[in-house]
């Protein structure tokens, strides 16, 4: 791997200390930081070195699972700089260049670690400096606009600096190990790909529940809203890659022509389609670890009047002709019950039931991909019960992937800062694949604007609202866990 100069504006803010520098720490701890690179802090305050490095020792202390020690901390902080910037001040752009200069060879990544309002702000001085070489790596964070619009604008002036094969649009739902299972599954096995379309899958269900209330990132979260903070981006990647073709290899184009096809093919929710297939709610007080709390209206930073979504359950449909028919239920909420991500398949029941009855057990194959709390892997299937005659159950082939491997999962931030160094693209969104989610997306909150003004409650604590168990109820199905 080649050395690198990682130049990170939002140096001091909240994703650099929780997870950035912490997860660059953890790397040099493992080796895997080429000697001679360096990490550049970039912010608006006059801060020295020493006064950074001390910021930077706290975070790494608190989220560097218990490795920093004295010696650690020195060897990393000697990869560390601080430099004093303010992109709108072209003049102190200047201390930027002056401490790239000379290490042209060296590849540089500009990692945009600020609101995405910022982002042409930065890239402007970028271009106009010259600090970036035809090498430069542009990475940038999540959420990247705030619709179609925006998104377009921000992607277009980032355009003007970098090419596309330059930009690393992150979404750290691709970094996580678990999410690639369903790849690893799909296309290493021949197991579930002839069974892996309309006809044997009847339902998919994506879940992301957390416990987390909205509140603790205050207006930020605010501003967003479930559908466009989750759905747009996480929950929709993980559909991308339960829903897309087989590429033709594991290339980052091969990878990402097949996953834009996917949002460019969901039946766009407008109209009446909207409240009929979508449903928007906010929670209000319960209970979480047994502890009675606060609702969304009265968290600290949250306006009392907004009407933002903390919880969304929606019923997407994909026009393809592997997909026609088979719905795939999509839910995410804050303050829910447990933190679970999971991907469930349901399959279709046999075409002929001879076990006896006047009917089949209903669906009873499913294939549950866990991502969260733990990644793991079930097939419920049914066997015959021991000293029945031919009683027929369904039981779980369970694979917990840490327990198997021996070996715990890569964290996805570290996962996906390495794939940039080493110049991978395959785990990062492409331009296109963005308009497509946000021109899917749009309508929604569209037909919200109009129709759906004032979201209703749910109980903190709870798996969310009845209507989200009817949305999918209606069709004969439950959401997994409500069987
Ligand atoms: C972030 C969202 O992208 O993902 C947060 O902005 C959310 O609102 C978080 O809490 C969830 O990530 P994870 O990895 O904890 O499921």
């Amino acid at each position: 791997m080649q050395a690198f100069d990682l130049v990170l504006f939002g140096g001091t803010g909240d994703l650099a200390m929780r997870k950035l520098l912490p997860a660059l720490f953890r790397r040099h701890l493992a080796g895997q930081i080429p000697a001679d690179s360096r990490v550049l802090g970039v912010a608006r305050g006059a801060l020295s070195r020493e006064a950074y490095l001390a910021r930077v020792e706290q975070s790494c202390r608190q989220f560097g699972e218990g490795a920093f020690d004295a010696t650690r901390g020195a060897s990393f902080a000697s990869l560390l700089h601080y430099v004093s910037a303010d992109a709108r001040q072209p003049d102190s752009f200047g201390a930027v260049q002056a401490v790239l200069a000379g290490r042209e060879a060296v590849t540089r990544i500009f990692f945009l670690s600020t609101t995405s309002a910022r982002f042409a702000g930065i890239c402007d001085p970028i271009g106009r400096t010259g600090i970036a070489t035809p090498d430069s790596r542009v990475v940038l964070e999540k959420p990247l606009g705030q619709d179609l619009a925006s998104a377009g604008q921000i992607n277009a002036q980032v355009a003007t600096v970098f090419a596309e094969r330059q930009i690393y649009r992150i979404d750290h739902y691709l970094g996580k190990e678990a999410v690639q299972n369903p790849i690893a599954l799909r296309f290493g096995n021949l197991l579930f790909e002839p069974l892996w379309r309309r006809g044997s899958i009847r339902h998919v269900q994506i879940t992301v529940a957390e416990t987390l209330g909205g509140g603790s990132r205050g207006s930020l979260f605010d501003q967003t809203g479930a559908l466009r903070d989750m759905v747009q981006n996480h929950l929709l990647q993980l559909l991308c890659i339960i829903a897309r073709e087989p590429p033709t290899s594991n290339e980052a184009n091969a990878i990402r022509d097949e996953k834009l096809k996917v949002p460019r093919a969901l039946r766009p929710l407008t109209g009446a389609d909207v409240l009929a297939k979508t449903v928007r709610r906010q929670y209000r007080t319960g209970a979480a670890d047994g502890k009675p709390v606060i609702g969304y209206l009265q968290e600290a930073g949250v306006p009392a009047d907004t009407t933002t979504e903390t919880f969304v359950a929606l019923k997407a449909e994909i026009d393809t002709w592997r997909w026609a028919g088979v719905p795939f239920y999509l839910r995410t909420g804050k303050r829910l019950q447990e933190k679970v991500s999971e991907i469930v398949v349901t399959f279709d029941e046999v075409p002929h039931w001879i076990f006896g009855g006047a009917t089949g057990l209903p669906s009873p194959n499913r294939l549950r991909i866990g991502l969260q709390p733990c990644d793991s892997i079930t097939l419920t299937i049914l066997a015959k019960k021991p000293r029945e005659v031919m009683t027929l159950q369904a039981v779980d082939l369970s694979l917990y992937l840490a327990a198997s491997f021996k070996a715990q999962p890569l964290d996805a931030c570290e996962r996906l800062l390495m794939d940039v160094v080493k110049g991978n693209l395959t785990l990062f969104r492409r331009r296109h694949e963005f308009d497509a989610a946000w021109s899917w997306i749009d309508p929604i909150r569209e037909g919200w604007a109009r129709h759906d003004t004032d979201p209703k409650g749910y109980a903190a604590g709870s798996w969310g609202p009845a209507a989200s168990s009817a949305l999918i109820g209606r069709d004969g199905f439950a959401w997994n866990g409500e069987l």
